[in-house]
């Protein structure tokens, strides 16, 4: 059953879990992205940096709209190795915090950060990011970023998840 207490087609998914995770992916691709990559706005011929880019998913968008260059960076270094798996290998990733993250003489015309900003757990760690944000400009950058609504607090999410009922 689905969170509306539809069924869910046996013929489509093997288990919860796969519905769960082809379900969420939906979301991200027809109503987040969207929006997200509007808000970007047109990327062509720019450069760009994905900051707490995960497994890349708009770092490779980014680089299809032919950004000048295209780099990500992710702290998690299981989810870089699956971003440079996936290619294409003119996109450039590195394992780092972003809280301190510099590139020596690089700055792009674009920082992207989509939901890093709530990982932060201080105002400290908040500061760094949009520091390091701010650091990696250009002159005539823009930061773009998304994050979740701060009035979620955790025991939040975990009320939303038992609501899904999704846990196989
Ligand atoms: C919710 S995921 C979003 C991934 C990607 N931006 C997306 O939208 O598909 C947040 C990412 O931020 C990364 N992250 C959290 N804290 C970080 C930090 N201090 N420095 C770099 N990356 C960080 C996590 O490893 C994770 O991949």
């Amino acid at each position: 059953m689905d969170r509306k207490g539809n069924q869910i087609p046996n013929n489509q998914y093997q288990t919860k879990k796969e519905y769960h995770r082809i379900e969420t992916q939906k979301l991200k691709n027809e109503m987040e992205a969207p929006n997200y990559l509007q808000l970007i706005g047109d990327i062509e011929g720019k450069s760009v940096i994905d900051l707490g880019c995960g497994d890349g998913y708009y770092t490779r968008i980014f680089n299809l709209k032919k950004g000048s260059s295209v780099v990500g960076v992710d702290l998690c270094s299981e989810l870089i190795d699956i971003a440079i798996e996936m290619g294409p290998s003119n996109i450039k990733y590195y394992v780092a915090d972003c809280q301190f993250f510099t590139l020596a003489g690089q700055y792009f015309d674009i920082v992207a950060a989509e939901f890093l900003i709530q990982h932060a757990t201080s105002l400290e760690m908040l500061q760094n990011f949009i520091r390091t944000a701010y650091g990696l400009l250009n002159s005539n950058g823009r930061f773009v970023g998304i994050t979740r609504n701060m009035k979620l607090t955790p025991e939040n999410y975990h009320f939303q998840h038992n609501l899904g009922g999704r846990q196989s």
